[in-house]
């Protein structure tokens, strides 16, 4: 079937399925917009598993996300929507470019969940934006990023609760959403060690892509050190 199209880790193929797409987890690993990259055997299964558990897991708590099954180890058919151009992160604990960019220290703890939005561009490097730049540009509708936002957190909710169980601490994570035909908001894309951070609550180790980005760990191993930990396989 035609491949649509190819990002870092993810091959998206159309299927004779209306509005049914096939999603592939490649074994690419990248950091800092493509500036680091290899390739690591095993990790498309690994990053199937965890999306495949974790929009499960959601859906079970009324998060509707565009995953409708899991198909092969590498493979998950999902409903066909239209991404929104948005990174939507939210942040518990301070870490990476936020402690980077305003010199506060990595671990330390937000008093609420803070949520940025970045402008999903490559060739700009993702840039950070105001709720009026994405307004004023239609990005998105008022009403829209206001969603965006509340399922944002009720993602956070569910996911903190679920990693507390297990003595890890959500750092921060990226999700993105897109809109079905019906014009549905739906969350999309994946939701992995690849796009999170996890600490061990005690000893603040590390289970996500910052071994990678930062050469602390090998990817593989952690990534299944981590599905090991929750259960998964
Ligand atoms: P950051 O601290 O590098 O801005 O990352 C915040 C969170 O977003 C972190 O959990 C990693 C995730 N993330 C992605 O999933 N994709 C990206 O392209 C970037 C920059 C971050
Ligand atoms: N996903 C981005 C990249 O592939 C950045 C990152 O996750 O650090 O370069």
């Amino acid at each position: 079937m035609e491949l649509l199209y190819e990002g870092k880790a993810k091959k998206v193929y159309a299927t004779d399925i209306k509005n049914v797409l096939r999603i592939e987890y490649k074994n690419s690993a990248t950091a800092f917009n493509g500036v680091k990259k290899d390739v690591i055997e095993g990790k498309g299964i690994l990053n199937n598993l965890f999306s495949s558990y974790f929009f499960d897991l959601l859906r079970k708590e009324g998060i509707e996300s565009h995953f409708l099954q899991k198909i092969s180890d590498t493979e998950q058919l999902v409903t066909q929507v239209t991404i929104i151009p948005l990174e939507v992160i939210v942040r518990n604990v301070a870490a990476g470019t936020l402690a980077k960019r305003i010199g506060v220290e990595e671990g330390h703890i937000m008093k609420f969940p803070v949520i940025e939005l970045c402008y999903k561009r490559d060739d700009l490097g993702d840039p950070m934006l105001n709720d009026d730049h994405i307004i004023a540009l239609d990005i998105a509708t008022f009403d829209e990023l206001k969603e965006l936002k509340q399922k944002a957190l009720r993602i956070n909710e569910v996911l903190i609760a679920y990693f507390k169980n297990f003595n890890l601490d959500l750092i921060d994570f990226k999700i993105e959403f897109g809109k079905t035909a019906d014009g549905e908001i739906l969350l999309a894309d994946e939701v992995s060690p690849d796009t999170c951070r996890l600490w061990d609550a005690t000893t603040k180790q590390k289970f996500d892509k910052d071994v990678f980005r930062r050469d602390i760990a090998p990817l593989r191993e952690t990534y299944q050190a981590l599905a090991d930990k929750l259960g998964i396989s």
